[in-house]
């Protein structure tokens, strides 16, 4: 059987079920975090796959304590808020638009489409405001990975997936012809837990690379998750288990 050669793996009949686990699961996480720390922060993933768990969110929010949990975004696309491919977007309409956070604990990217280094540079200092210092101990970073094994904004053969200096980076991605905005390897790695949640057979390929003996992080660039001290956690879809399972 294919598996990861790091961090625990658990499969799902469906993105529906890795869902509902991870939702009971933020509940918990949330509230260790918050008793610890008397803060709970997490990095958002962006695309379709976490969709569902945001609005489990909403839907069970009675069971989080908003007003010390704080949401950041692990990458974003280059376009505004209100735009239909923004990520800050789609966590509004699933889950922000629904629950009691205060606003001043949503750190959006604040993308400014003519000038991608700026706005990186003003995320990566909201970041270090925020946790005080360089080193983002997030609580939790949820992650997808798409069909070319990237990861957040980390896509392959791009320049952030060599950046060790920086944690929040404005990234070129050719085949999109456009920036993304991304946290880089080095801020995914500090933090405490950091979630997969994958779903699709579109993605079997990939994972087979990412788990597979060649390590290859600029090809496949999932397999720069490494977290330091932290949990790292696969959370996939029957679908989208490699073939030699
Ligand atoms: C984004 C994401 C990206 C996403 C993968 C998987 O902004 O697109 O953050 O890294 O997780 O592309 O996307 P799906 O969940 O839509 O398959």
């Amino acid at each position: 059987m294919t598996k990861p050669t790091l961090g625990s793996l658990e499969v799902f009949d469906d993105i529906a079920s890795i869902s509902r686990q991870a939702c009971d699961d933020l509940i918990p996480l949330c509230c260790d975090a918050i008793a610890a720390r008397g803060v709970c922060r997490i990095a958002l993933a962006g695309g379709s796959t976490p969709k569902l768990l945001y609005r489990l969110m909403a839907e069970n929010q009675q069971a989080f304590d908003w007003a010390k949990i704080e949401l950041f975004w692990g990458d974003e696309r280059n376009v505004l808020p209100e735009d239909d491919d923004s990520n800050f977007r789609m966590v509004r309409e699933a889950m922000l638009d629904h629950v009691p956070i205060p606003e001043a604990n949503v750190f959006r990217v604040p993308i400014d489409p003519a000038d991608p280094a700026a706005t990186a540079l003003q995320y990566e200092a909201t970041l270090k405001a925020q946790f005080g210092g360089d080193s983002l101990q997030w609580d939790l970073v949820l992650l997808g990975m798409g069909d070319d094994a990237h990861t957040a904004s980390l896509f392959p053969q791009t320049t952030a997936i060599d950046s060790s200096d920086r944690l929040f980076v404005e990234n070129w991605v050719e085949k999109f012809d456009t920036f993304r905005q991304t946290l880089t390897a080095p801020a995914i790695n500090s933090a405490r837990n950091v979630w997969f949640l994958i779903g699709g057979a579109g993605k079997r390929e990939a994972l087979q690379h990412v788990w597979g003996d060649r390590q290859a992080p600029a090809e496949f660039p999932s397999q720069l998750i490494r977290p330091s001290a932290g949990k790292l956690r696969w959370m996939i879809a029957i679908d989208a288990m490699p073939e030699t399972a």
